[in-house]
């Protein structure tokens, strides 16, 4: 029996080519913000927990104070790439989505009880008073969201086992076991976040709000958490890719289109390569010149886009594997609904790109100031 439900009649309104090519562009940005949230908030717990310097506490207030807008970004990145995923994988990723229903859905209630910790953490920060464990919460929090989200993304691949854990509980009140990749990628996505949450503290140190103390002891910090994170990260992705299914290699050094995402893999390495130099450098020198800041946050945009055009790589030659073919769908394009679609689209991405230059132009007063 063929293990994905049907497919639903209705065809799709729009080429796969460009759902995916939308998909992989606002999951890359998704991934951006995840892994600012989850090493900028580790980040600032252990800088306001460890740090008995007037520079630790202001660079844990400098990160707190602008984790409430990440989180902002982490959720509305988050929406556009569910619904092309959806579109796209509805009948596996419904299916796993149900299987752990209970925690898929609970995802809700901890995403909005991370977020006020977020607010306490920040606001017990500006007041001077003891924050770590607030802050230490809603990290394990939005660590723990990430693991069900590894855990539903990679069930998705797996329909060899939805049968027994439905027979288990049609509540959806299990999750998975068993599975080698679930793991090493959710540890991927972690470390990932040091590493990118490192570089996000270089490209800080440039702000000028800091003072030259606080701009080289966040530059130093920064680099150096970069820089060990960074081959982290490297290592986790070697893990990674290294526990993927012979039939999934084969498919990245064969199939005529997937073979192509393998040089993205070469891509990620080599960039991540190249942000931990960048890391060495700001860590070792305490550089927090402009160019050093915007240089680490293009790497970290490239990276990410090679690592979702190579996670979505795996994830088709899995499936097609199982015998789901992502390619395989009556078409019926509506091109005035889509030209309309790329107008806003483009149109919201303009105006994302404005918000970010309002975060990042705001705050004038100084950073240290309570
Ligand atoms: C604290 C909040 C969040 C964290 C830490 C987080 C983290 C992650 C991580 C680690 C992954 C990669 C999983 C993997 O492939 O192994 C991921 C993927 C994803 N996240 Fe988030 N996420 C958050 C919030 C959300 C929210 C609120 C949504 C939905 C509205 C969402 C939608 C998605 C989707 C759809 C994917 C995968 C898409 C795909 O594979 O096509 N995330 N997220």
């Amino acid at each position: 029996m063929h293990p994905f439900p049907a497919v639903d009649p209705i065809p799709l309104p729009a080429p796969i080519w460009l759902f995916k090519l939308l998909h992989i562009v606002t999951l890359s940005l998704h991934f951006v913000a995840v892994e600012m949230l989850l090493g900028g908030l580790l980040l600032a717990v252990l800088l306001s927990l460890f740090g008995g310097s007037a520079e630790s506490r202001v660079a844990a207030r400098a990160i707190a104070r602008r984790l409430t807008v990440v989180m902002t970004f982490v959720i509305n990145l988050a929406v556009p790439p569910l619904l092309f995923a959806q579109v796209l994988y509805g009948r596996a990723l419904y299916t796993s989505s149900v299987l752990i229903g209970v925690y898929w859905i609970s995802i809700v209630g901890l995403l909005m009880l991370a977020y006020w910790l977020l607010y306490r953490f920040t606001a017990r920060l500006e007041a001077g008073q003891p924050a770590w464990w607030v802050g230490l919460s809603a990290w394990l929090l939005a660590g723990f969201i990430a693991r069900l989200l590894s855990s539903n993304m990679t069930l998705m691949l797996r329909p060899e086992v939805w049968r027994d854990m439905y027979s288990a509980s049609s509540a959806g009140a299990y999750l998975p076991t068993g599975d080698p990749t679930l793991t090493p990628r959710w540890l991927l996505m972690m470390a990932g976040g040091l590493f990118v949450g490192g570089l996000w503290m270089v490209y800080l140190a440039g702000r000028s709000t800091f003072t030259a103390e606080e701009k080289r002891f966040v530059a130093g910090v920064g680099g150096k958490v970069a820089a060990v994170f960074g081959v982290v990260y490297l290592l986790a992705g070697m893990w990674a890719a290294g526990v993927q299914p012979e039939a999934v290699k084969a498919g990245l050094a064969t199939h005529p289109l997937y073979h192509l995402a393998s040089y993205a893999g070469y891509g990620w390495l080599a960039l991540v390569a190249v942000a931990v130099l960048l890391g060495v450098l700001a860590g070792v020198r305490r550089m927090h010149a402009g160019w050093v800041g915007w240089t680490g946050a293009l790497l970290v945009l490239l990276l990410e886009i090679a690592f979702t055009v190579y996670r979505d790589a795996v994830r088709d030659l899995t499936l097609l594997n199982k015998g789901l073919d992502v390619w395989n769908r009556v078409v019926v394009t509506n091109w005035s609904v889509v030209g309309l679609f790329l107008v806003l689209f483009v149109g919201g991405l303009g105006a994302l790109g404005w918000l970010v230059s309002v975060v990042a132009r705001a705050e004038k007063g100084m950073e240290g100031a309570a």
